[in-house]
């Protein structure tokens, strides 16, 4: 017993190590930011002070009373400035009162995550985000009516009235409404908007159904509220209103063509952009524990298998425990064949179909790291609308392109 508290304490100083590291490691690379933020973000506070029982509640199988008490729980614990995992339609957050900067400063302890990137904030109405910004133009206005709730956050300019640690130190805030009944009733509950990042460790997979929250967050949160499998399964597009032209930080459920239709003008798509706003995640984002090799698109899919396929020979010749991942249906026939070549080492997946693909690779991604697959081989897709958003969150978790 005593060895043991031994060797947590010892982790935990390691921890706290790797986490004064990284804050330092921002703070030269992000100075300015860093300074806004000093007072309030100290890395080397006690990370044990995250450290508790954490209970899960099973949405699903509530109603009634005893679904509003569970609601209640979650806004009540949301009030007090502890953080609590939700779903939304996208992916689970880890949230907590956008208004409070300690609060918020638990979120970046918790998930690992560079002070400097910032997080989302979720509301129940447009006069919440209208509270948190100086200005909601009309463009947002337009957007908002048309999108929300659902998978669209805006980027605006911030009032004075939302700490800087919400925001990473910028002075514009990312909003969205979200798409699910639990995530909507605590925040009115609690009539706060919530920052909630999505709630996956820094650099690992977004986390979509409620088991996978509790492997990676039991013992941290108080409290999870597990709403089964997230509709979409990636996270929104993230819209920055305040750049000219108007641009796409980061795709997701709602595509260009989309928003393009509401604003009637052309926006820019910028790839990677919220990666390059945070210079401490230079890592790989999404990321398995397996190698990732994406097979990119050739002109005719069955040239695209084929690589894979070859790919998958060579990984089994050398006893890698390989998954191999199809984007559509595939004829049952050639199907059988290439179980057949590839058992047992070997696993064939095959979406129904790219909508498919977005609501279950993250929850893929983590299967795979549970059961010890060593590769995973992605065939790719031809970026177009929600395959876009697809094939930017496989194109960041791959470590080789085939
Ligand atoms: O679907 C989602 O958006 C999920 C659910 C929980 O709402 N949330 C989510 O949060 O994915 P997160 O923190 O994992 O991703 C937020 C992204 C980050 O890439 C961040 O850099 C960017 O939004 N972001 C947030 N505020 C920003 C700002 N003011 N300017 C530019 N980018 C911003
Ligand atoms: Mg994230």
């Amino acid at each position: 017993m005593k060895q043991k508290r031994k060797d947590k304490k010892g982790n935990d100083n390691l921890h706290k190590k790797i986490l004064n590291n990284e804050f330092e490691k921002n703070k030269a690379e992000t100075k300015n930011t860093s300074e806004k933020i000093e007072g309030i973000m100290k890395a080397t506070e006690k990370i044990e002070a995250t450290k508790q029982e954490t209970e899960i509640l099973n949405m699903k199988k509530l109603q009634g009373f005893s679904y509003s008490f569970a609601i209640q729980k979650a806004a009540k614990l949301i009030q007090q400035g502890e953080v609590v995992v939700f779903p939304t339609e996208t992916v689970y957050g880890l949230g907590a009162n956008a208004y409070d900067p300690n609060a918020v400063r638990k979120i970046y302890l918790i998930k690992n995550r560079p002070s400097d990137n910032p997080l989302i904030v979720h509301v129940s109405s447009i006069d919440m985000a209208k509270t948190m910004v100086t200005e909601f133009n009309e463009e947002a206005e337009k957007l908002a009516k048309r999108f929300w709730p659902g998978p669209l956050t805006l980027i605006l300019p911030k009032s004075a009235i939302v700490p800087d640690i919400t925001t990473g130190g910028l002075d514009t805030i990312a909003i969205r409404m979200p798409d699910n009944k639990i995530a909507l009733d605590i925040i009115k509950i609690a009539s706060l908007p919530i920052a909630a990042p999505s709630a996956n460790l820094s650099g690992k997979p977004s986390i979509t159904n409620g088991k996978d929250a509790y492997e990676e967050l039991n013992s941290v949160v108080p409290l999870i509220l597990d709403g089964g499998q997230c509709r979409i399964g990636i996270e929104s597009t993230v819209l920055n209103l305040t750049s000219n032209p108007i641009t796409i930080l980061r795709e997701g459920a709602v595509t260009r063509k989309q928003i393009e239709g509401v604003l009637r003008k052309r926006i820019e798509i910028c790839k990677e952009c919220d990666i390059a706003l945070s210079p401490g995640m230079k890592y790989k984002h999404y990321s398995p524990k397996a190698t990732v090799y994406l097979a990119k698109p050739r002109d005719s899919r069955l040239k695209t298998i084929i690589a894979v396929l070859e790919k998958t020979e060579k990984l089994i010749e050398n006893e890698k425990k390989t998954m191999v991942v199809l984007s559509e249906e595939i004829p049952d026939r050639m199907k059988k064949q290439i179980e057949e070549t590839i058992t047992p080492l070997g696993k064939l997946v095959v979406f129904k179909s790219i909508r498919q693909m977005a609501h279950e690779i993250f929850k893929l991604f983590r299967k795979a790291d549970r059961k010890k697959y060593e590769s995973i081989i992605i065939e790719g897709l031809f970026e177009d609308g929600i395959g876009s958003a697809v094939m930017d969150r496989i194109k960041r978790a791959s470590d080789e392109t085939i």
